[in-house]
């Protein structure tokens, strides 16, 4: 029992270990599909999205049909959890026919809750807070490209939000030395900060947040995400005089050496990334968005054979 997971909510409920588990399998479903194509025969999967999406959705959707299970998508048109009828009673009642929950949620206390009160496994699609999947697919992206994790060191340029916040906390298992570039004002929630610290002093990693361009040093890999966030309500007009200095483009690339980019995408090109930047070799966003499916399958694979 190396994974022993009921659920998948948050990256800093995982060991080490655990991480590497789901990464070593998802490189193993990925060279072999084939030997996993019953693995959820007779399964349902049930996804509740609360907002848009692109590749959690099609990602999850087509990654359970190549395992033999089927999947069934609820969108927006219920509206937000808990309005119709309580959470928990979503929870009870999915859990009559189903065998899983997806749920891309605005808030992770929803994605708790249905955990709480589903009996089935529940994974986390995207919250406010975090964004497990994609770092995941993230992790293997970079083990795909630089064979050791350890040694490598990731700035994450832009706002603070639940892909910065899910980096921070897998950098800091895993044991990457992990920058976050933002102006002043614009980092993470200091519990979930010190949270993430303790985390990177027991697998010896730092974790820095520098506001200065001056400060960063030499990186192998430079990340971004949108500035506003879905839930979001900030204006563009008013943050982009602010974060301009922290755009990706190839003056950042060049200053620090890195060798490649990274983009969770939808990509918002000429704010948090210039288009040449995005289209050129260095970015890896096409083969973090390919290992999405496998790293998935690899956690609902674990999830449902009590790995
Ligand atoms: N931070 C972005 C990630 C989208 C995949 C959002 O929450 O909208």
């Amino acid at each position: 029992m190396l994974f022993a997971h009921t659920h998948f909510l948050a990256d800093s409920q995982l060991t080490r270990q655990q991480l590497i588990y789901l990464i070593t399998l998802a490189k193993e479903m990925k060279a072999n599909p084939q030997d996993y194509q019953q693995s959820l025969a007779g399964k349902s999967v049930v996804m509740l999205f609360e907002k848009p999406s692109l590749r959690t959705h099609i990602s999850f959707d087509i990654g359970i049909q190549k395992m033999g299970g089927h999947a069934i998508y609820v969108g927006q048109q219920n509206g937000r959890l808990g309005v119709r009828e309580r959470v928990t009673d979503v929870a009870k009642n999915l859990s009559c026919w189903s065998d899983a929950i997806v749920a891309r949620v605005f808030k992770q206390n929803t994605l708790e809750e249905l955990a709480m009160f589903a009996g089935i496994p529940v994974i986390n699609a995207l919250s406010d807070l975090y964004h497990p999947c994609q770092i995941l697919a993230d992790f293997l992206t970079l083990s795909e490209n630089f064979g050791d994790l350890s040694s490598i060191k990731l700035t994450y340029a832009g706002v603070a939000n639940n892909i910065s916040n899910s980096l921070m906390f897998m950098a800091s298992v895993v044991g990457i030395d992990f920058t976050l570039f933002c102006p002043k004002g614009y980092g993470p929630d200091s519990l979930l900060f010190d949270q993430a610290l303790d985390l990177a002093k027991q697998s010896n990693a730092s974790l820095t947040i520098i506001n200065d361009t001056k400060l960063i040093g030499e990186q192998n890999v430079l990340y971004t995400d949108t500035w506003i966030s879905m839930g979001d309500n900030s204006s563009i007009n008013d943050l982009e005089p602010k974060l301009y200095p922290y755009q990706l483009n190839h003056d950042l690339v060049k200053k620090t050496g890195a060798t490649a980019i990274m983009h969770c995408q939808p990509a918002h090109l000429g704010q948090e990334i210039t288009r040449e930047l995005f289209d050129s070799n260095y970015c890896l966003a096409r083969q973090q968005a390919i290992n999405r499916m496998w790293v998935q399958n690899a956690v609902l694979f674990a999830l449902f054979n009590n790995k």
